[in-house]
């Protein structure tokens, strides 16, 4: 039986990473937050899942979740790990709460960490298991900073260190780990943003946050469909070297001038123009 762990089952992509994998033969351990999407993912693909319940920041049940499936991986020991679960928390770096930045590292970052070791063991660092591979659900936002979503782009960019950092560490062990860096994908994340920079219009960058929504909408209107995004788990899953990192933009190759070649002054101008347009910004 070849098993895949993945973060955040219950939307977007993970979900439809969950359900490609369940109809490709893999036995899938999926991690939601709450009772009623774990009913009903249990419900939805039968025995070809196990869905464990947990918020990534409560360590305790991060770890009693985790070791409750530790007799399934020492027996098939792990394929892959899709590392997925995230959130992104909007708003001005300067008004950001302190609560709000620490709990957007929490969940981005910090449980990424804490999830990859207790199942790296799995993955063969303990080499009486075979060498697994780990995708990690970065984002454009680990390449590129975008002002009044800089929680989110500081937690992506961490990421993509950890992720070089792990893949290196784990060289020796043959465990391939790679990155996707998705731009916008049509799920539920952005959404959940909305009205929420309505408590920083009073700041003063509440005129450009005022449109912020409409913002959100239209952008939302030009997001690839998460299947590109399955499609390239699927390939590396199957592929006996794959990519270290896999870019998925609608526009890569300006995406990757705008990112890594223009100077960071033109870009400035650009972003600061885009900005004050208030019509097609999206801050991925
Ligand atoms: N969609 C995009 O445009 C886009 C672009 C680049 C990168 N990404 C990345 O893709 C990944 C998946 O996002 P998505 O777009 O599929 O969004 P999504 O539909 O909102 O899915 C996010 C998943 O993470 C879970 N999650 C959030 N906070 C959690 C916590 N504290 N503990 C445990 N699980 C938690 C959510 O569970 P609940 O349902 O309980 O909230 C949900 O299952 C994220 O890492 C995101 O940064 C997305």
């Amino acid at each position: 039986m070849k098993v895949v762990f993945i973060t955040g089952v219950s939307t977007g992509i993970g979900y439809a990473t969950l359900k490609r994998l369940t109809e490709t033969g893999y036995f899938v351990i999926g991690s939601v937050r709450n009772a009623s999407d774990a009913l009903r993912l249990s419900n939805e693909f039968g025995s070809k899942v196990h869905i464990l319940e947990f918020d990534v920041t409560d360590q305790i049940k991060t770890h009693t979740q985790i070791e409750s499936i530790y007799p399934i991986l020492q027996k098939n020991g792990l394929a892959c790990l899709i590392n997925n679960a995230g959130i992104a928390v909007p708003g001005p770096l300067e008004y950001l709460s302190e609560q709000d930045f620490t709990y957007q590292m929490d969940v981005n970052v910090l449980a990424v960490r804490r999830v990859t070791n207790m199942l790296l063991p799995y993955l063969g660092s303990d080499t009486q298991y075979n060498p697994g591979k780990i995708i990690f659900i970065s984002s454009v936002s680990g390449l590129f900073n975008a002002p009044f979503n800089g929680s989110y782009c500081i937690s992506k960019h961490a990421l993509e260190s950890m992720i070089d950092v792990y893949r290196r560490e784990l060289y020796r062990f043959g465990i391939q780990v790679s990155a996707i860096e998705p731009g916008p994908i049509k799920t539920e994340i952005w959404r959940k943003n909305l009205g929420q920079l309505d408590k920083f219009l009073d700041t003063p960058y509440g005129d450009i946050l005022s449109s912020a929504d409409k913002m959100i909408e239209n952008s939302d209107k030009s997001a690839l469909p998460v299947k590109v995004i399955t499609d390239i788990i699927d390939k590396i899953l199957v592929a006996g070297s794959p990519k270290t990192r896999y870019l998925v933009h609608k526009k890569p190759f300006l995406f990757k001038l705008m990112s890594a070649y223009l100077p960071d002054k033109f870009v400035d101008k650009m972003v600061h123009k885009t900005l004050s347009k208030k019509d097609n910004y999206r801050p991925v």
